[in-house]
């Protein structure tokens, strides 16, 4: 098997904690090259994971002129994702682009259209695709054992924004100008766990936004309600500036609920006095190695452009909707 040479884009903290350790994973795949406009990150990515043959980029132009790259990971800040995904498949790379795949649909649908001109490979990191809660609970909800969906709740808050608590230092998590904010970092995620997970479509959304930490000019707290296509709902309580930090979800059916609570899932089978605790086995797969394995023709892609779409679809309901106080509809491919 011929080695797979990578080059990646942005060295900031998703390359470092995400990218980089998920194609270290995958066999005959080497970084070849790292690119960044900060020097110093490419030097401290390089030392963290032994690197030193990479080859620096300070720019993406500049590492275009390489003829040693196959595929490239894009983790720079959302508002480049669509222009370095089209420049990348375009120069003959495949391409795994962290999410938010773009700002919206149209930009969703060019790439994917290129990727197919192209001949290339598209993958959107849905990161979160690739944890075993997810899993488990789709095949729970597959096997019946909450009767029909009817109803998901999700709440995610933090203490602090990103460029705070994630990434300190990255203001661009928190500037309209470089696509920053709480639906687009977070809502994509869990917009896209709320459809796949109960294998449901949703159609409609609506929500109440505002922006409650000093000096910024995004939305960084929303609450939304959510509709389905068999008329199904679900909530959604999202926040940068919470008291605590808290990731739940539930979902409800004619039979049951199922939830993820401190990070164990919990089953209460209708009627039941008190849940019970689910076990499940670790989920081993990454993103990086779905896409490793798509070039190589060896499996179906869970997160291609087509999910990617459908997440900012859904990202750009509740965006409109918090700017008309009306239902909006989520577009549909
Ligand atoms: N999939 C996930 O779970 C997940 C989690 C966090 C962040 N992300 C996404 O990953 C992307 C990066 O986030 P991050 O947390 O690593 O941010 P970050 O700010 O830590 O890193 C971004 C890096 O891109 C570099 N950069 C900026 N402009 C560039 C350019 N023109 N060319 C080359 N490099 C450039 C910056 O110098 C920085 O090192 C964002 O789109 C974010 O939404 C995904």
């Amino acid at each position: 098997m011929a080695k797979l040479k990578i080059g990646i884009i942005g060295c900031g903290k998703i390359a470092n904690c995400d990218h980089i350790p998920g194609y270290k994973k995958c066999p005959n795949v080497e970084i070849v090259a790292l690119c960044d406009i900060v020097p110093e990150k490419i030097t401290a990515t390089a030392e963290k994971h032994e690197l030193a043959k990479a080859k620096a980029y300070s720019s993406m132009e500049e590492m275009m002129k390489a003829d040693n790259i196959d595929a490239v990971s894009i983790c720079t800040p959302n508002d480049l994702h669509y222009p370095m995904t089209i420049a990348a498949l375009k120069r003959g790379w495949h391409v795994l682009c962290d999410k938010p795949m773009a700002f919206n649909t149209d930009q969703c649908t060019d790439m994917i259209e290129t990727a197919k001109k192209c001949g290339k490979i598209l993958h959107i990191n849905h990161s979160w695709h690739y944890n075993p809660y997810g899993h488990k609970i789709n095949k729970m909800i597959k096997e019946g054992k909450i009767g029909e969906f009817r109803h998901a709740t999700c709440v995610s808050t933090t203490m602090n924004p990103p460029h705070i608590a994630w990434s300190p230092g990255a203001d661009w998590f928190v500037q309209a100008k470089h696509e920053g904010s709480l639906i687009q970092d977070i809502a994509v995620h869990l917009g896209e766990m709320l459809q796949w997970i109960p294998d449901t479509q949703i159609v409609e959304a609506a929500s109440y936004t505002s922006t409650r930490f000093p000096g910024i000019d995004v939305t960084d707290n929303f609450v939304a309600i959510l509709r389905y296509e068999n008329n199904a709902t679900a909530t959604m309580e999202l926040s940068w500036t919470a008291p605590s930090n808290v990731f739940e979800f539930v979902f409800k059916g004619s039979e049951g609920e199922i939830s993820i609570r401190d990070w164990k899932i919990y089953y209460l089978k209708r009627g039941a006095k008190k849940a019970r605790e689910i076990k499940f086995s670790p989920f081993k797969f990454c993103s990086q190695r779905n896409f490793v394995d798509a070039i190589r023709g060896k499996r179906e892609q869970l997160t291609p452009g087509e999910v990617g779409r459908e997440a900012i679809a859904i990202c750009n309901a509740l965006t409109e909707s918090g700017q008309t106080g009306k239902f909006a509809k989520v577009k549909k491919f």
